[in-house]
């Protein structure tokens, strides 16, 4: 009995998150972390490639602000433990407590994300029926059905992706393809990338950058 009552509440937990993923994200939990203490090392450490705010000036460095606390929490972990593997990021949060990561957390999510513009509507096109869609033939999902039709995400473990830098966005599909980023639960975005060709990247990151 208590584990049919277990399964039964496995079984309604990605429908009450998808319901919370809609329309407002939880970004701005409050029971996350201490946003203030997380905007202190912000500013210190974090600003000079994030900006101030969570929009990052440069399109390589990625946009942090309305993204999903969990998620954010989940990066800083893994790249502190090497199962996201990058050297900048490493270096970042090898002097940061689970706490600091926390707090970080909590600021990025609470600022508002800046709305991005795509600027080849060709690749925008394009796009818009790869996310809306997927690639049938090829056997890839549907982007909107693990990140929302409109790139917000479904907290907690589906990442916004609306609003990210096209330079960015692409360069993790071409890591999660070639296996180099490999911290996604159950192989999800590996298996949806494997089948990406460089075009369909484009066309995707080009996309998502004017989502909204
Ligand atoms: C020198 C520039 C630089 C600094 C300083 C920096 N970052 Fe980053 N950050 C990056 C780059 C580049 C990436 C993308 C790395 C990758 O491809 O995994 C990144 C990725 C991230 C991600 C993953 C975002 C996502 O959408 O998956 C988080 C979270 C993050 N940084 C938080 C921080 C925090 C918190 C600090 C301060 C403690 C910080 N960063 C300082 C350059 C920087
Ligand atoms: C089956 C669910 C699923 C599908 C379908 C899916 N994703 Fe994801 N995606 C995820 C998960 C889960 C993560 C977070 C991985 C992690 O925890 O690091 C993610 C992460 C990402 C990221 C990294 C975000 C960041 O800030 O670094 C991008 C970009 C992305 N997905 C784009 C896409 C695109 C484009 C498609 C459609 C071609 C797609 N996803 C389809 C589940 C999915």
């Amino acid at each position: 009995m208590m584990r049919f009552i277990a399964l039964l509440i496995a079984l309604a937990l990605p429908v009450a998150a998808s319901a919370a993923g809609h329309g407002k994200s939880e970004a701005s939990r409050e029971d996350f972390g201490d946003a203030a203490k997380g905007q202190q090392i912000a500013g210190q450490v974090c600003a000079a490639c994030h900006g101030a705010d969570g929009n990052s000036p440069l399109s390589a460095n990625p946009n942090l602000a309305g993204q999903h606390p969990d998620y954010l929490f989940k990066q800083l972990m893994e790249y502190k433990s090497g199962a996201r593997a990058n050297a900048i990021m490493a270096g970042m949060v090898a002097n940061l407590s689970v706490e600091d990561m926390r707090n970080l957390a909590a600021f990025y999510a609470s600022k508002p994300a800046k709305q991005g513009t795509a600027k080849d509507m060709e690749l925008v096109t394009a796009g818009q029926q790869l996310y809306r869609a997927g690639v049938p033939d090829k056997g890839v999902a549907a982007c909107s059905a693990c990140h929302s039709p409109d790139g917000a995400g479904i907290p907690p473990q589906y990442p916004r992706v609306s609003g990210q830098h096209a330079e960015y966005t692409a360069t993790q599909l071409r890591a999660f393809r070639a296996g180099a980023r490999d911290n996604d639960l159950n192989a999800m975005m590996r298996m949806v990338a494997a089948r990406l060709s460089e075009a369909e990247i484009k066309a995707l990151a080009e996309y998502i950058s004017g989502l909204r």
